[in-house]
């Protein structure tokens, strides 16, 4: 059972979840600065206001400044709900004209005409926001600077301060939630045809290799798709060649697998010990056959293009070895009064091949022509080398009909009236081997108009990549 690891899913949540939750939070943090520092500056105006309101009481008699504030004027100017407020007014040399004495000069120098400064302190204990405000007016012709200082503490700002954040910052993280919610489910739903998919395919059995519907399959995975169903139908070919490969070699192994078996039933209830040993005898040629037989079938299994992983093509001398083979079927040749004779070319014709393979490509060529030749025929071998070097094995047996030459290739097919012994493997051995090595092979009747030529054509050393598989 694969392991379920939705690592798409996870992957786009993280990369748009993450982002946008981190928006979100930046969002709520500048919009809750920005109202603070909005808010607190209406506090900031008006407490320059009280200010203002204070200065235009100060009176001048006799040189000396002092406040003139009225206990009524005060309580109104002073009285705040949630705050306390206090002010002080100076001279510009430190003298005080009147007001809290506990209330300390700015830090900040305070500079010009009707300048301002806002800043936070503590006064009697408690964290206060002050404005400095320096004023002045003229007193005979010159002008007296004065500071106005008027403190408030920061009830009122608190409070707003905690409306603010309950009123941007719920809806907010209320937002965050439902965004993320929607992210969920919008990945989720996206993500659904792939599920759908993959519940298709794991629910099928191994046997069905029918074509994966992609009809509801989105553009991005559709491509996949039809690769994995390229995939299955190059399967279904494969497996139907097998299946069909397996059906024909029992057929033929169960014919001469009977015989044997009854050969051998025959030679159990002989007495005679002069027939005992023909039986045998004949036991023996039976064996031979089927063995010949297996031995072609498994070539034709290793040789089969899909189970060749990897053929080691390497440079050789086809002419050398075309030679060499020749020369083994020459005591055959006799025996049957055939003339075999081989037509080489000067010096060495390079290909890339394999030895084994190859050898066993010129003894099914050489075999068949010998052992479909009559007595006293012809079989010639003959290397030419050119664009393509050519093997061809040529003879004076029955002409092949027209129609047959391409049949005569597949797997266990034979002429009408074949008497030899034979399986009808040995040319599809031969024609794949020759697609192992990039090679092409024709059957034509033979130039001098009597019997058949089988030509092989091989790509020149160098010519193909190495090592080859056919394409
Ligand atoms: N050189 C040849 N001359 C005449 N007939 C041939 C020749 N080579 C092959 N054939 C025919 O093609 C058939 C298939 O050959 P092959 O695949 O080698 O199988 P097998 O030799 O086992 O029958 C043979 O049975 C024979 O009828
Ligand atoms: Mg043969």
């Amino acid at each position: 059972m694969p392991r379920h690891d939705p690592a798409l899913q996870r992957k786009l949540l993280t990369w748009l979840l993450g982002p946008l939750l981190a928006l979100l939070l930046l969002d709520s943090l500048v919009t809750y600065a920005t109202s603070v520092s909005f808010a607190n500056q209406a506090y900031d105006r008006a407490l320059h206001e009280i200010a203002r309101e204070v200065f235009l009481h100060v009176r001048h008699e006799g040189g000396r400044p002092r406040i003139d504030l009225p206990p009524a004027t005060e309580r109104v100017l002073m009285m705040d709900q949630d705050d306390r407020l206090f002010y002080k007014v100076s001279l510009d040399d430190g003298r005080e004209v009147g007001g809290d004495a506990a209330i300390r000069p700015p830090d900040t120098a305070v500079a010009g005409h009707q300048s301002v400064v806002f800043y936070d302190d503590t006064l009697h204990g408690m964290d206060v926001r002050m404005v400095a405000a320096r004023m002045a007016f003229t007193e005979g012709g010159k002008p007296v600077q004065m500071l106005v200082q008027v403190g408030e503490t920061i009830n009122k700002r608190q409070r707003l301060a905690t409306e603010i954040r309950a009123s941007v910052l719920v809806p907010q993280l209320l937002l965050i939630v439902l965004a993320t919610i929607a992210v969920c489910v919008g990945v989720r739903q996206g993500l659904k045809p792939l599920q759908t998919l993959k519940r298709a395919v794991s629910n099928r059995s191994h046997l069905d290799l029918s074509p994966v519907d992609d009809r509801d399959v989105p553009g991005e995975v559709r491509p996949l798709v039809a690769e994995v169903n390229g995939l299955l139908q190059r399967l279904d070919a494969t497996l139907g060649f097998q299946n069909r490969f397996i059906a024909d070699a029992a057929h033929q192994l169960k014919t001469p697998v009977a015989g044997m078996k009854a050969q051998i039933e025959l030679a159990l209830r002989e007495t005679d010990s002069g027939k005992l040993q023909r039986s045998v005898a004949q036991l023996y040629v039976s064996a031979d056959r089927l063995s010949r037989l297996v031995g072609q079938l498994l070539s034709l299994a290793r040789n089969e293009p899909g189970a060749v992983d990897s053929v080691k093509l390497q440079p050789l001398d086809l002419h050398a070895l075309a030679l060499e083979i020749t020369m083994e079927w020459v005591p055959e040749a006799l025996k049957r009064q055939i003339d075999l004779g081989f037509e080489g070319a000067d010096g060495r014709i390079m290909i890339d091949g394999d030895t084994h393979r190859l050898r066993e490509l010129i003894n099914n060529l050489i075999d068949n022509a010998v052992r479909y030749s009559q007595d006293g025929g012809r079989v010639t071998v003959h290397v030419r080398r050119g664009a393509q070097h050519v093997l061809s094995i040529s003879d004076d047996g029955p002409r092949i009909p027209v129609e047959e030459r391409s049949r005569i290739f597949e797997r266990f097919h034979r002429l009408l009236g074949s008497h030899a012994d034979g399986s009808g493997l040995g040319l599809a051995i031969v024609s794949e081997i020759a697609a192992l090595h990039h090679a092409s092979i024709t059957l034509e009747e033979d130039n001098d108009g009597v019997g058949n030529a089988f030509t092989v054509f091989f790509p020149p050393s160098g010519s193909t990549g190495l090592p080859g598989t056919p394409s």
